[in-house]
């Protein structure tokens, strides 16, 4: 029987979570693959500290390098993260002719141009399935399953650590601090969480996605990021009573004047799907023009379901190991990219959620009010709080019409030069998701 040698770099969350996977499915594995696949080699910083995987066959070393030149090494699992060190050694193996299977999406998002432009002249597989949506296969889907449709929009929750705090912000009342806090415990979050509560991890993973689905360039620098370190338990509160809930969304659209690709928070009504999946999972909701939306929703961090992702590639990259290039899907899904504009945020058009701080006198809802219309702004819903006994503000919330952004920001800056509103307006993008 064939087999595969595998090198490990990193013995984290996924990598054990991996190796436990490849052990505890064994059988199955092979049956599936035809091939034995071995890890030999792995590299941590601390290769002695006890982990929750058996390493006791495998080869541990603290010099990654030292296990992509192994020469028994047949593939390279390049679990470390970040886009410096993890290039370096997946170039290494690359040039060394040996396949590299990644769920680093920072590397794939950054440098993954370079990367595939190197594996391509080397003739060797580069697989990074795990690096978006944990356990879903959602590259497999797009690549794939897909492959007939134009995509004109895709749209997500794909980073599992900014869902779990926003449903226990939601669902229980939990604070932020300490609900980031258990998201790092059980391994969800980055190595520097403000990659995850300030949407980098979801950009990454929407860069990759969006060049699978338009076929363009990955184009990570393009993708509007906000997080989710701004949302407070009031504009959660306030969302639900007008029937949405808040939700760390990833948006990619194609339109006729260009391409849409932006991760932000976003009140979905409660009746969406998407509003409805809680806790670390994912859902991606993909509009093909032949398919119609399809919906894929899985786990989105954690060591068992990333690792499901992993092995997947491998038991991919058992296969590849004796094809040719044409025989294989290509990295991104096209063997040539589109050249189409990215717009920029002031040209896409959303709803609005809007919550501001007013004097509680006659004339200001219709300052507000005659802002939003001399700017083409329609409002849908309108609603005053009462002040407490003990404050002198009022607080009003709207909801508006779908409005071009540009036109959005030109209202909240008159809006906020009234000398009725105090403080900056808060200001969270609604979307219906109709198709
Ligand atoms: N930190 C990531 C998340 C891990 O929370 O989704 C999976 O990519």
């Amino acid at each position: 029987m064939k087999s595969l040698k595998v090198g490990l770099l990193g013995l984290g969350t996924v990598g054990c979570g991996t190796l436990e996977l490849l052990r505890n499915n064994a059988a199955l594995i092979t049956d599936r693959s035809g091939c034995q696949i071995q890890v030999i080699h792995a590299s941590a910083r601390n290769p002695n500290r006890p982990r929750a995987a058996d390493t006791r066959n495998i080869l541990l070393t603290d010099n990654p390098f030292e296990v992509v030149n192994n020469a028994e090494v047949d593939v390279v699992l390049e679990l470390i993260g970040g886009s410096t060190i993890a290039f370096d050694l997946a170039a290494q193996a690359i040039k060394s002719g040996k396949p590299v299977i990644t769920a680093n999406k920072a590397l794939i998002a950054e440098r993954g141009a370079e990367l595939f432009d190197l594996a391509r002249a080397h003739n060797v597989p580069l697989l990074f399935e795990a690096a978006v949506a944990g356990s879903i296969p959602i590259i497999k889907a797009l690549r794939e399953g897909l492959a007939a449709n134009r995509i004109e929009w895709l749209t997500g929750i794909i980073n599992g650590t900014s869902n779990f705090i926003l449903s226990e912000m939601g669902e229980k009342s939990r604070p932020f601090d300490a609900v980031l806090a258990e998201a790092q415990a059980l391994g969800y979050a980055e190595a520097d969480p403000t990659f995850d509560i300030e949407g980098i991890d979801a950009a990454h993973k929407l860069a990759i996605l969006a060049a699978i689905a338009f076929g363009i360039p990955l184009q990570f620098e393009r993708v509007y990021t906000e997080g989710i370190s701004h949302i407070t338990d009031r504009d959660i509160t306030y969302a639900e009573g007008l029937g949405y809930r808040i939700k760390h969304l990833a948006l990619a659209k194609q339109t006729p004047d260009g391409i849409e690709m932006r991760v932000h928070p976003t009140l979905l009504p409660v009746q969406q799907l998407l509003a409805n999946v809680s806790g670390v999972m994912n859902a991606v909701e993909v509009k093909g023009d032949a398919a119609g939306p399809t919906l894929y929703c899985g786990a989105g961090a954690g060591a068992e379901a990333t690792a499901s992702a992993v092995v997947a590639d491998l038991i991919d990259c058992s296969r590849l190991l004796d094809s040719s290039p044409t025989q294989r899907v290509a990295d991104l899904g096209t063997r040539r990219d589109q050249a189409i504009p990215i717009l920029p945020m002031g040209e896409i058009e959303t709803a609005y959620y809007l919550r501001m701080q007013v004097d509680d006198r006659p004339g200001v809802l219709a300052e507000v009010a005659r802002i939003l219309a001399e700017l083409g702004i329609s409002i849908e819903a309108i609603q005053q709080k009462e002040p407490a006994p003990s404050e002198a503000e009022a607080e009003i919330i709207l909801l508006t019409h779908r409005v071009r952004e540009r036109a959005m920001e030109q209202a909240l800056t008159e809006i906020e030069a009234l000398a009725s509103v105090h403080g900056p307006a808060i200001r969270i993008r609604l979307e219906h998701l109709d198709n």
